[in-house]
């Protein structure tokens, strides 16, 4: 089944238009991740995708309903953490989600609440006020309190954004144990490496326009390929190793050789064997696979961190 499915989306502030013509599709059980950098209209699009915000054109089916006539059908099968966390300082954690239980009307609340505070091993920071908590664990504590009422499709506006590393693995791994329960999700990041490592599908935003859609290994299929780089100690040595290896492009500054190659052991081993037979030894070596960085310029030009202002 299809869990999310939009076409022609369309949406502008005054005469700003900030989504212009988006179609994708979210199969049930998977992860999709909508990339793109500061005000791509990734926040307007979960908006729009969670009925925050009516778009000026274009269909959105959520959970089989039809957000133009059916949005509380759509509404009661999603849950949504927003960029910003919703959660109440002046509240412990539990009692945030005791609320949350409340609004949902969720029968046996203190049971539901309890599971989640252990399961997002916020157990003993329940009982104290949420303005204590930091910001990784303000994190968890929105998303168990998005996932009170055990909703199928779940949205996240950047979940991980300025968390340290450690709690964002931790945040990816609660996200892959939700998919493992079946659950739809729809994320939003910058994180090219969280794309890369979450989502079976991608679609790349790009002012208000999908530039790109597929898994992480299609999209590294679009872009230059893979290649090792060779640092050596002086000049003399680059010279002789362009010239062993004609492929390369050279560096003078840094004194580097980029060979195109898998990278993998073969290839290199050919590539070593041949400086080898000259003698030529390199300082360093690296292999360079593409990450989604490179996948953002070749797609559009410009990095993934510039602002878009149009
Ligand atoms: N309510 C609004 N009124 C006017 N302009 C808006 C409104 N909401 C968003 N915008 C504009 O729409 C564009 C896209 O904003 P949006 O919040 O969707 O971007 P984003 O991809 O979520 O960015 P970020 O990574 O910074 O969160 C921005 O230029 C923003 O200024
Ligand atoms: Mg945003």
């Amino acid at each position: 089944m299809t869990a999310i499915e939009v076409s022609g989306l369309r949406k502008a502030f005054g005469d700003k238009v900030v989504l212009d013509g988006v179609d994708l599709t979210v199969p049930e059980g998977t992860i999709f991740s909508l990339l793109g950098p500061n005000g791509a209209g990734k926040t307007t699009t979960v908006n729009v995708l969670t009925t925050l915000m009516v778009p000026d054109a274009g269909t959105v089916r959520v959970a089989g309903h039809d957000l133009a006539t059916d949005a509380r059908a759509a509404r009661a099968a999603i849950g949504v953490t927003g960029q910003f966390a919703a959660v109440d300082e002046l509240l412990t954690g539990e009692e945030n989600l005791r609320l949350m239980a409340d609004l949902h009307r969720v029968p046996a609340a203190a049971q539901v609440v309890s599971g989640l505070l252990e399961r997002f091993d916020l157990a003993e920071a329940g009982t104290k006020l949420a303005a204590t908590y930091s910001g990784g664990m303000r994190r968890k504590l929105d998303l168990a309190m998005s996932l009170v009422g055990d909703p199928r499709i779940i949205f996240l506006d950047e979940p991980t954004t300025g968390l340290d590393p450690r709690s964002r693995r931790t945040m990816w791994e609660i996200i892959r144990d939700l998919v493992a329960d079946g659950v739809t999700i729809f994320l939003t990041t910058q994180y090219l490496e969280e794309a890369d490592q979450l989502a079976d599908r991608i679609a790349v935003l790009d002012q208000g326009r999908l530039v790109a859609q597929g898994t992480a290994a299609e999209l590294k299929r679009r872009i230059p390929g893979s290649h090792v780089r060779f640092r050596f100690a002086d000049q003399g040595e680059l010279d002789s190793a362009a010239r062993v290896l004609p492929d390369g492009t050279r560096d003078d500054d840094t004194l580097t050789l980029r060979v195109p190659s898998d990278g993998g052991t073969k290839s290199l081993r050919l590539l070593l064997d041949r400086l080898g037979e000259y003698s030529l030894d390199a300082e360093e070596f690296s292999v360079h696979t593409p990450d989604l960085d490179d996948v953002f310029l070749a797609l559009t030009g410009r990095p993934s961190t510039e602002e878009n202002d149009k």
